[in-house]
């Protein structure tokens, strides 16, 4: 049989792996969420829940990958056959999020080619509004975006994901930085720090504020680490049994933490200080940073580079979602790799094409107060990963068992493994409970 591809490195495997995690969840999604839920108190939350949620369901399913080194379908039915099912919900939740991901990455690449051809944006929120409303332009970007990535995955793992991770991961880190840096000496920037750096415990006025907070929390966890979904299977199944999983379990975490909340530092306080609303849902990068451009010095160029570096970030992420689909296809229907991305890829282009009208031609489209764009990002972040990291704790916990998951994580007794109470706790009991105490009360 053929030898199953390999990561060159562990320090490859990180930088894809966190190539997966880093994305529009950290750069988009994070402050327009923080934004829209009170600011400090749901980085608190989301704290607590990255630490004792996401971390433990990292390890988990690193593991699982690495000792099936199948993907996530057949490994999850590897580790207790009937249960691909835990596996499958990942290839139906990589359809869902690539669907309106490739959305945005169309706008960031938009952006990226207005940068390059104009020195500002006037009226950013004029601008961003009639782009994401006009009927063609977007959808003509995110079929560019989605050829890309597509395209990428073509290519295989190694040749493609590992080595554009390792360039461009500690470039967007710098450069956020030189961004963050030049926002928080605006005028009344202090207060946009103050905002998302101290927690307001006044925002919360009911339990149902605590209900929605804590479900909004959960699904970013698991956005942002890719979890709950089959990625991670995936990215451990390719994995060498020199490296410590449980090490990657907390550099993960803690790297995609430190982008995020670079974003928020990049993005919130200049919409304290251009007077924008923090809670102008998905349009918030898009609208408020061109204000920022057009006041720093050199501001074109930083613009042209970060909307690069957004895009190279955007398209890691999605490239691992398309890779779950396509190991699938690859492994268990025997395609052809060409095949197992193309005939996906066109499904989800084709609904993401109907998913980026929500903003205009189908913003009457609505269920529950919610376009299909919103519909779309519910239905992955805080219902198909939640479940899916449920049945993935379970499997773990009960099925497989966490001896047998502490025996991955030492490769065979190389590496010591820490907290092995803690975790048992935490993937049997915690974890579980949690996602259905959290995805209960979401009704209420
Ligand atoms: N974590 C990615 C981001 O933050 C999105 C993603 C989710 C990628 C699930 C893969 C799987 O942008």
């Amino acid at each position: 049989m053929k030898k199953r591809e390999q990561w060159s490195s562990n320090f490859g495997f990180l930088m894809a792996a966190a190539g997966s995690a880093v994305g529009l969840g950290n750069l988009w999604k994070f402050p327009y969420i923080v934004g829209m839920n009170g600011g400090g108190i749901f980085i608190i939350v989301y704290l607590i829940l990255l630490i004792f949620l996401g971390s433990p369901i990292l390890m988990a399913e690193m593991s699982i990958g690495r000792k099936t080194r199948l993907n996530a379908i057949d490994a999850c039915n590897k580790i207790k056959p009937g249960w691909g099912f835990a596996g499958g919900l990942g290839v139906l939740g990589a359809f869902v999020i690539l669907c309106y991901y490739s959305v945005i990455g169309g706008w960031v690449l938009k952006y990226l080619f207005k940068y390059i051809i104009s020195s500002s944006i006037e009226n950013p929120s004029e601008y961003f509004r009639d782009f994401s409303q006009s009927p063609i332009e977007p959808i003509i970007w995110h079929l560019i975006f989605a050829a890309i990535c597509i395209g990428i995955v073509m290519k295989g793992i190694s040749g493609g994901i590992e080595k554009i991770s390792k360039i461009f991961l500690p470039l967007l880190a710098l450069f956020i930085i030189v961004i963050a840096v030049n926002v928080i000496r605006l005028p009344n920037a202090v207060n946009g720090l103050k905002f998302f750096l101290i927690p307001d415990f006044s925002a919360i006025d009911s339990l149902s504020d605590v209900f929605s907070l804590l479900l909004n929390a959960m699904g970013q966890v698991f956005f942002s680490l890719s979890l709950g979904m089959g990625t991670l299977i995936t990215y451990g199944s390719y994995l060498s049994r020199e490296s410590n999983i449980q090490k990657n379990a907390v550099y993960i975490p803690v790297f995609d933490l430190i982008i995020a909340l670079l974003a928020c530092t990049a993005i919130l306080p200049a919409v304290f200080s251009f007077e924008l609303e923090p809670t102008a849902g998905s349009g918030l990068l898009f609208s408020t940073l061109p204000y920022v451009f057009s006041h720093i010095s050199y501001g074109k160029y930083i613009a042209v580079i970060f909307f690069l570096l957004v895009f190279f970030a955007a398209v890691t992420s999605a490239i691992s979602l398309i890779e779950v689909i396509a190991s699938y296809f690859i492994d268990n229907r025997k395609w052809s790799r060409k095949k197992a991305c193309v005939i996906p890829g066109i499904i989800f282009m084709s609904i993401g094409s109907i998913a980026s009208l929500s903003f205009g031609r189908l913003s009457y489209l609505r269920l529950f107060d919610n376009n299909i764009f919103d519909l779309l990002t519910i239905l992955s972040d805080k219902i198909i990963m939640p479940i899916g990291g449920f049945f993935i704790c379970i499997l773990t916990g009960y099925i497989w068992n966490t001896k047998s998951m502490y025996e991955e994580l030492s490769s065979g007794g190389i590496f010591k493994v820490y907290f092995k109470k803690t975790l048992s706790f935490l993937i049997r009991y915690f974890a579980p409970a949690m996602i259905i105490i959290i995805f209960i009360t979401s009704f209420f």
